[in-house]
This record gives C-alpha cells, sequence and structure tokens, in this order.
C-alpha cells in the first residue's frame, strides 16, 4: 500500500463532490488498488462551507500557497475555475514537483501547450479529464484508448445548459428568452448566461479535445463561435418537419487544409445519434479511421458527474506515482502541427 497526499484547491460544487467522493470511497480504494488517497489539505474562502463538508480544521486552509508549498503533497487538485490564481497554482505546484489534476476549461482552452509543457519540464503530469463533458470518459478516451487511429472527426454536445434549453424548445414549443428565464430559474443557466449560451464554454472544451484528438494545438480563440440566442421554436419547429433536430454542436474535423473548429447550432437527422440527447446531458462523437464511429454519453456537469472525472486523474496519477512511472518524454506538447482552417 502507498499513501498518497492530495491537496484540494477549491470546495465550490465540484471541489465539494471530489471531497465528498474521496472521503466515502477512500477504503474501496485501498482495498481494491492499494492506495492510501487522503486529503491532506482543502482550500476554500467559506469556512461554514468546509465544515458542511466535513473538512477539519488541520485540513482547512484559505491560502492555496499552503497547500502547493507543502512538501508532503503529491497531487494538486485545482478546481477554483478562472485564469488566476488557477495559472499559479500550475505553475508552482509544477515548481515544486506536484501532478496537477484541474477541470479548469477556460484555461486550458487558452493555455494547454504552455502549461502541459510546463508540467513536462518539471517532471510532473497534467490531467484534466474533468475540463470536457464533466464525468464522461473523453479526454483519456481520446488520448490514450483512440491513440492508435488517425481521428478524424470530434462532434460534442458539451455545453448541458444550451442542450437543456433547446431541447424544452423543441419539447414544449417555447420561445428562447422563455426556456432561458426558467433554466436561471431553475439552476440550469447562469444569471450571466453568455459563456454558454454564446459558445464559450463549448469552445474551450473543443479545443481542449480537438488539440489531444489531432495532436496539435488549437486554443479557444481559434474557433468559430456562435450561440444559440437567435434561434426560434419555429426554427426548431421547421427542422423537425424536415427530419432533423437543432443542436448546439461543437466539432472538429480533420481537413485536408487543416483542423477545423467550431461552435454553432446545427441541424442533425433525427437518426443520428446525437439527435437523441437531451436536457442538460452530454455527449461527445467521434471518428476514427480505425475504430468507425463511437459515442460517450453522461452527465456534462454537477458535483459527482465531475468529482467521478476528477477522481479517476487522481487515482491514474496516484498509480503512476506508487509504482514510480515518470511521465514519457514529450519533448513539444501539441505543437502547432497542423493550421487551423478560417471559417467564413
Ligand atoms: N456551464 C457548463 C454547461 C457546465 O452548461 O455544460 C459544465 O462545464
Amino acid at each position: 500500500n502507498r499513501t498518497v497526499n492530495v491537496g484540494l484547491i477549491g470546495l465550490g460544487t465540484v471541489g465539494g463532490g471530489v471531497f465528498r467522493l474521496i472521503q466515502s470511497h477512500a477504503a474501496r480504494y485501498l482495498e481494491t488498488r492499494g492506495i492510501d488517497l487522503r486529503i491532506s489539505r482543502a482550500c476554500g474562502l467559506d469556512e461554514g462551507r468546509a465544515r458542511e463538508l466535513g473538512v477539519t480544521p488541520a485540513q482547512f486552509t484559505t491560502d492555496w500557497r499552503d497547500i502547493v508549498d507543502d512538501p508532503s503533497i503529491d497531487i494538486v487538485v485545482e478546481v477554483i475555475g478562472g485564469e488566476h490564481p488557477a495559472t499559479e497554482i500550475f505553475t508552482e505546484s509544477f515548481a515544486h514537483g506536484k501532478h496537477v489534476v484541474s477541470a479548469n476549461k477556460a484555461l486550458l482552452g487558452r493555455h494547454m501547450e504552455e502549461l502541459a509543457g510546463a508540467a513536462h519540464a518539471a517532471g510532473v503530469q497534467l490531467r484534466c479529464e474533468a475540463s470536457c463533458g464533466g464525468g464522461i470518459p473523453i479526454v483519456d478516451t481520446l488520448e490514450r484508448d483512440l491513440s492508435g487511429n488517425t481521428v478524424l472527426a470530434i462532434a460534442g454536445i458539451v455545453n448541458g445548459t444550451t442542450n437543456y434549453i433547446l431541447s424544452r424548445m423543441a419539447d414544449e414549443g417555447l420561445g428562447y428568452e422563455e426556456v432561458l428565464a426558467d433554466a436561471q430559474r431553475l439552476g440550469y443557466a447562469e444569471a450571466d448566461p453568455s459563456a454558454d449560451v454564446d459558445g464559450f464554454d463549448a469552445a474551450s472544451k473543443i479545443a481542449i479535445l480537438s488539440s489531444i484528438g489531432f495532436a496539435t494545438r488549437i486554443t479557444t480563440d481559434d474557433v468559430f463561435m456562435q450561440g444559440i440566442r437567435t434561434i426560434s421554436a419555429e426554427d426548431i419547429e421547421a427542422a423537425r418537419d424536415l427530419g432533423f433536430a437543432i443542436k448546439m454542436l461543437a466539432i472538429g474535423r480533420r481537413t485536408d487544409e487543416g483542423a477545423d473548429v467550431r461552435v454553432h447550432p446545427a441541424m442533425i437527422p433525427a437518426t443520428h445519434p446525437l439527435a437523441g440527447v437531451s436536457g442538460a446531458m452530454n455527449a461527445v462523437y467521434v471518428v476514427g479511421d480505425a475504430v468507425g464511429e463511437t459515442m460517450f454519453y453522461g452527465a456534462g456537469a454537477g458535483a459527482f458527474p465531475t468529482a467521478s472525472a476528477v477522481v479517476g486523474d487522481v487515482l491514474a496519477l496516484a498509480e503512476d506515482i506508487s509504482a514510480g512511472v515518470k511521465p514519457l518524454p514529450e519533448p513539444e506538447p501539441f505543437p502547432r502541427q497542423m493550421p487551423v482552417r478560417s471559417i467564413e
């Protein structure tokens, strides 16, 4: 058995899920994998929330530096989101020889190459399964399980908020504004819904998935983006009459001219498996030259689904640490090998 110490930074929805999942399953990880996974420190801003989760005073800190500076911590889990101080948490964790597990799509969508390069230079790993599609195992799937393929296309419903809105518009014949207001009331959409409805969130995710799937560098800024604000119930009905569903898709395609990466509402045949993905669920459809068509479905958000992906990464690292495995040399992670096709 090997003790692996985790420092958890962020005690919001995802951080709370990670804390609870590790607490409730620690005995199982020890029994089945021989890994004694411990949350040595947990960082949050709200002590009341920490207490509620069961974080002890000895574990709790409000200063992330207490975690990255702690020599006993092997793995830092960053689930605060945003660029700062997440960037500093990454770089200082690497400088202290710690592996990082993150769900931070906004940061990784823009800076995956630099951050993966910094991790590599420090001889540690950066894992980000939870950054795309919540609980759906898709990052590792592209990175490892489908690595024998040339990935031809990735098409995902990777934003639950917009899928929820479009699904209700389709099912109930309601207008965009009406469903958005209801989605905000029910907590499916944020008070400021722009990151979701204008496509930024999905753009970050498809930038990450395309970078991995096509082994090239694609950032959020490369992604053509169009949101769902102008879609009407009439558009959805007209599409349905023609045998199509309207879905907000995040698409990455390998073309002869390069990677074509975009996010926009699209008409897809009602018979396509993505057309049946409704409500706040996510799905990612991948075509590889050897495997053919595949599709991965699940909850794209929420405390435990996202924690499932985070803890999967933590356990994968814990196993490497136990086995004394070093990350493989990868001198230039995600270099720009393919031009990004510009879309008019
Ligand atoms: N806002 C995101 C969504 C949350 O609606 O899917 C998960 O990244």
